[in-house]
């Protein structure tokens, strides 16, 4: 007999997303993090340039994505449709769209579930259907719809899960294969813990492609407060449905949003592990050398990208009054693993372990296993090349917030330890 909350369970998978896309991690680049408000159709045009000619679209970077601020006060007042600001987008979005495309990239943009987004442009509440038609229309590939200025308030389920559904069905009504991005981000306090979005059966894959688990990353403990969050919801994620902790900041620039180097590279490392969206915001052409060392390492886009499809999470933490220490994990195609070690003492270099009970999370795996480790920033051998499960594995950080990422791969050699 079936058991009730199986029948439960098939009514909601009918409902959800079957638009073919989201099949990996996206990766593009966003304008809030780097424009926030202040983005205009100029930016947007030298943004797309760069992404091809600095090596970003080459590396799988494919979204360009507009976030709020780009739409006019008002609808138009004859056919109700959301339509661009005139005076920063002249040329029109839908040519934006073309010329993006023309490109080879793909096009993203923003709107509200709410009456109003969270920077005050027309939100899409009650206009969903014309909305995503609109979208269709104009070629847009990646949808990000936010959760300020609602009815009920951001967090009131019913409604919340409601309306990105409703979107959800314009979406694929419009027949155009669409990644939907869910941000509950919007309207929620700077730590607000989002993961109900992931666990709720009217949530995660039923709902969208990705989902946010935690209010904006603006800076560091914001970021790595999502990503203590996401580490938590590994089993949710998978093909076409990613858990997503908000996106990558860099170091430099004149970008609205960053971190320190170390820290920009730290959150791409995790956000690898984390089998997170990659979504880059910073402007390519100003962008430091060492942003676009971080950004196009293609050993750690890789474990993002890798298609086993699981995500990964904290093995091993370690508190001090010092500040703490993370060792985080994630399983590989190949029977392989990657790992990071991170130091999150701002005024004391450490030495991160993973010792037997860190290994022991590491979910089946025999200990006694051999394995080769690559340094994914040497591109090279590590300094200490070979892992044995079970024993400790240790690695000497610096002081500030840093990380150093290595690839496990079964040891030829003895492979007499292989994954059970
Ligand atoms: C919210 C979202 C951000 C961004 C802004 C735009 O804060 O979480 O990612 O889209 O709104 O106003």
């Amino acid at each position: 007999m079936l058991d009730v909350r199986c029948i439960a369970c098939l009514l909601v998978a009918a409902h959800g997303l079957d638009n073919g896309v989201g099949l990996l991690p996206p990766m593009g680049y966003n304008t809030w993090n780097d424009l926030g408000c202040s983005v205009t159709e100029d930016h947007i045009r030298q943004r797309a340039d760069m992404m091809v000619e600095r090596g970003l679209l080459k590396a799988g970077y494919t979204y360009l994505n507009l976030d709020d601020c780009w739409q006019a006060p008002a609808r138009d007042s004859l056919t109700g449709r959301l339509q661009g600001d005139l005076t920063r987008f002249p040329s029109s979005i839908r040519n934006l769209s073309d010329y993006i495309h023309a490109k080879g990239l793909k096009f993203g943009i923003y709107t509200d579930r709410g009456y109003s987004t969270c920077a005050n442009r027309p939100g899409s509440y009650g206009h969903e259907v014309l909305d995503a038609q609109t979208f269709a229309d104009w070629g847009v590939d990646y949808v990000k719809e936010d959760n300020c200025n609602t009815r009920s308030g951001s967090l009131a389920k019913p409604e919340l899960f409601e309306r990105f559904g409703m979107f959800r069905d314009a979406l694929n009504s419009t027949g155009r294969p669409i990644y939907f991005s869910i941000c509950c981000g919007g309207g929620v306090l700077p730590w607000a813990n989002l993961s109900f979005v992931a666990t709720d059966p009217r949530g995660g894959k039923t709902l969208g492609n990705s989902w946010r688990i935690h209010a904006d990353c603006d800076e560091w403990y914001t970021c790595f407060q999502g990503a203590r969050v996401d580490s938590n919801l590994p089993e949710l994620a998978g093909q076409g449905g990613f858990n997503d902790p908000d996106m990558l900041l860099a170091s430099g620039g004149l970008s609205v949003r960053r971190l320190l180097p170390e820290e920009s590279r730290t959150q791409f490392n995790v956000w690898a592990i984390l089998m997170a969206p990659l979504l880059i915001g910073s402007a390519f052409e100003s962008m430091s050398e060492w942003d676009l060392e971080t950004f196009l390492n293609e050993e750690v886009i890789a474990v993002n990208q890798d298609p086993l499809l699981k995500q990964g999470f904290v093995v091993k933490e370690n508190w001090s009054i010092f500040g703490y220490t993370w060792v985080w994990a994630r399983p590989l195609s190949g029977s392989s693993w990657a790992l990071v070690f991170q130091n999150n003492h701002i005024f004391f270099p450490s030495r991160v372990v993973c010792d037997s009970q860190c290994w022991a999370n590491l979910p089946g795996l025999a200990r006694g296993s051999r394995f080769d480790v690559r340094d994914l920033w040497k591109h090279a051998p590590a300094d200490v090349p070979v892992a044995v499960a079970g024993e400790d594995y240790s690695v000497q950080l610096p002081r500030g917030r840093c990380s150093a990422m290595f690839k496990l791969s079964p040891s030829p050699a003895k492979d007499d330890a292989l994954l059970v």
